[in-house]
């Protein structure tokens, strides 16, 4: 009798999936055992390594609350959410990346232009553009549902000091789809590092710095809305962002405001937006 290889036994368990009847399920469930596997056959792991491994899931799950997303937070540590988000890009549209933890829908409905933080948040900035389709085409009408953290690093859900819906806000794009808003220039902030994600930064020697940006879901009808950022150029985490969410082509200066601009801003970012038709999306 010859013993039992590991591609023996892996292709035993696939064929034990091979009959699942739904077709992209089969699909998903075949590709995982075979690179699971792959990964425990190359690295050679042990069962010692695996039970630490089973122990941090667990841990994981542990963490996980109405408010906290602890598995979220190792996908996006993982470089996974980010991943996802370049596999199913729409074509032509502004770069997606990650949601993140800290989206709180129901936001304000505010005016053009409007501030959408406190003095104490940070330097005054003004953020404007234009939204269009992926031809140019202005989009009026279109909605921008931005949120950010203040100076401190805190979200206002982090945070007991900042009133709710505190720099968030759901803008409107006018004539010619142009938008703006005022807010506080972007800071970094450190991810949660008090759960097993945080063990997981320490152990490996990486920093927990998101690169400073401003969060915005942009839509209209009858396009593919995009969750994306807008980043900080001179932010010093814009090369090494904690969970790989930055894109070459979100990243915009935060200019000194001039003489041509508006007397209340001290900083000046111009960011435009390109949806995808729907018809053009799948
Ligand atoms: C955020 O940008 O809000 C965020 C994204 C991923 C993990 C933690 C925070
Ligand atoms: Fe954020």
């Amino acid at each position: 009798m010859t013993a039992m290889t590991p591609d023996d036994l892996t292709r035993q368990v696939a064929g034990a999936f091979a009959g699942t009847p739904e077709p992209r399920l089969r699909g998903l469930i075949s590709s995982l055992i075979s690179h699971l596997h792959a990964f425990a056959t190359e690295t050679g792991l042990t069962a010692q390594e695996w039970r630490a491994g089973i122990d941090f899931l667990t841990a994981t799950g542990q963490k996980c609350d109405a408010e906290r997303q602890e598995f979220i937070l190792l996908s996006d540590v993982l470089g996974l959410s980010s991943l996802i988000e370049i596999v199913n890009a729409g074509g032509e549209a502004t770069e997606a990346t990650v949601l993140g933890p800290f989206y709180v829908p129901g936001a304000p409905r505010r005016a053009a232009g409007e501030q959408i933080g406190r003095p104490e948040d940070g330097s005054p900035t003004l953020v404007s553009g234009v939204v269009t389709d992926t031809s140019g085409r202005p989009l009026p009408g279109a909605t921008l549902d931005i949120w950010q953290s203040s100076g401190n690093g805190l979200y206002d859900t982090q945070d007991p000091g900042q009133p709710p819906f505190n720099l968030r806000g759901v803008f409107s794009a006018g004539l010619g789809g142009r938008y703006a808003f005022r807010t506080a220039r972007p800071v970094s902030y450190p991810i949660p590092t008090d759960g097993p994600v945080g063990d997981l930064l320490r152990a490996t020697a990486r920093h927990c710095w998101r690169a400073a940006h401003i969060h915005a879901i942009v839509s209209a009808a009858g396009h593919r809305p995009v969750t994306t950022h807008i980043f900080d150029a001179e932010n010093p985490y814009i090369g090494s962002d904690a969970v790989f969410g930055v894109r070459d082509s979100l990243v915009r200066p935060f200019r000194p405001a001039g003489p041509s601009d508006p007397p209340d801003v001290s900083f000046v970012a111009d960011m435009d937006f390109r949806l995808v038709p729907d018809s053009a999306a799948a």
